[in-house]
Formats: structure tokens, C-alpha cells, sequence
């Protein structure tokens, strides 16, 4: 199983070396593989041994004019080999479009890195039957190397992330068979996964793992969803 945390735009650096110290220490008493995204101000910030700590977002270059961005040089210098592409907040509060997302994955893939790939449909998709909504999802799969052997996919429902929603388990159950077709990949669920649903969802066909934001924020209950995979 893949356990990941994505901490988006929480705790300090500070409070991130903390964190990662403790959720190495309950990952090296697991076999799970452990992911741990923190901010990029954190990524520095870090000893862990069996915690792979990746990069929320970065630039498909190595250096140069990009205010505001970070590049390969700055990762390298950090060690991170791992980065969680095409999340949803990318997309529509940050506006990243499918072309620049397929841009930045081929970079990253030539560069060997793991990628965490994300898809999920908002709500109107999801009210607008299954057919729209599984061909929202088809779209989020162009321009990418679904057979990349470093390559995890995480199904996150938009209108499930930070919610408190989450599909019905038939549904992650049903969905995730259809995009196992696509491609052969590691496929995680994310959205509103708690402790108190991660162990169900972790038990179900064609889920190899969870991508947890809030419910991570505590090392504890990172933990906790650890111990249950
Ligand atoms: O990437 C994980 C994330 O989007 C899910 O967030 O807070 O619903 O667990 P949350």
C-alpha cells in the first residue's frame, strides 16, 4: 500500500521537521511505501529514512525566470526525486491547464522522477452521469505516459477534497476499476479520507493506497491510517 500526505499550504518548517521525524518513525515500523508532500519552504527541513518526501508543485526547467516557481536545480540541492503533478487545486484555483500539466510530467518523467499523478471530476461532472464524467477524467489523461514506471495515480473526487464528502465505496470501488484500465499504475483515493473510513477504503478492489490532506495534519492520525494499511 501507498500511504501519502499532501500538507498543502499548512505548518511551518518548523513544525514539518517535527512532523516528518514522527511519521518516519511509525512508516519504518510498516512495509507501506510513505509519501509526505510538505510546502516547498519545508522541503529542506526534513531527516527521514523511510518517509519519501516529494514536492507539491515545481517548474519544468532547471533554472530561470519564473517568479515564484522552483526548478530542478533547487530540488536536486534538497534531494527530492518525487512530485505530485495535477492536483486539483493546480488546476482550477492555480488555472494549470491540461497542456502545461502533460508539459511539466513529461519534464519530470524525463528526469526520473516518481510522479504522483492526480485526476477527479468536480461536482457538475459527477451530477451529470457517469459517461460525462468518466470522459472528464479520459481528458486528464492526455498528453501523459500512463506506463511510466514511476508513476502513481491518485483518483480525487474535486467536490470530495476537504469536504467531508466521499463517494460511496461502491463508487471508489467502481471507479477505480474503470481507471485501472487505463493504466496499470499504483491508484490512490483521496478526498475527506479520515480515520475513520481510511481502513474501508484501504480494503477495496483496485485502491493500492490513500492521498490524505487535512486529516494528515497530525502526525498522530497520519499514523494511525498507516497502521490500518
Ligand atoms: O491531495 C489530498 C487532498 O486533496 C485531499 O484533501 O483534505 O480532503 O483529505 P482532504
Amino acid at each position: 500500500m501507498i500511504i501519502a500526505a499532501n500538507l498543502k499550504t499548512n505548518l511551518t518548517r518548523h513544525d514539518t521537521a517535527s512532523y516528518i521525524e514522527e511519521v518516519d518513525k511509525c512508516a519504518k515500523q510498516s512495509n507501506q511505501e510513505v509519501f509526505v508532500f510538505p510546502a516547498i519552504s519545508s522541503l529542506d527541513s526534513f531527516s527521514a529514512e523511510k518517509v519519501e518526501v516529494g514536492t507539491q508543485n515545481a517548474y519544468p526547467t532547471v533554472n530561470g525566470a519564473f517568479t515564484g516557481e522552483i526548478g530542478l536545480e533547487q530540488l536536486e540541492e534538497f534531494g527530492i526525486k518525487t512530485i505530485l503533478i495535477g492536483h486539483s487545486e493546480r488546476r482550477h484555483i492555480l488555472g494549470e491547464t491540461q497542456e502545461f500539466i502533460a508539459k511539466k510530467f513529461a519534464y519530470f518523467k524525463e528526469q526520473g522522477f516518481t510522479i504522483v499523478y492526480c485526476v477527479g471530476e468536480p461536482k457538475e461532472k459527477r451530477e451529470a452521469g457517469k459517461e460525462a464524467m468518466m470522459e472528464y477524467i479520459s481528458a486528464q489523461y492526455e498528453g501523459i505516459d500512463t506506463s511510466y514506471e514511476k508513476l502513481i495515480i491518485a483518483y480525487e473526487p474535486v467536490w470530495a477534497i476537504g469536504t467531508g464528502l466521499t463517494p460511496t465505496l461502491e463508487d471508489i470501488e467502481d471507479i477505480h476499476t474503470e481507471l485501472k484500465q487505463k493504466s496499470s499504475a499504483p491508484l490512490l483515493y483521496g478526498g475527506s479520507v479520515k480515520v475513520t473510513n481510511a481502513k474501508e477504503v484501504l480494503s477495496l478492489k483496485n485502491v493500492d493506497g490513500i492521498l490524505v490532506g487535512s486529516a494528515a495534519l497530525y502526525a498522530e492520525h497520519f499514523c494511525t491510517m498507516i497502521q490500518y494499511a
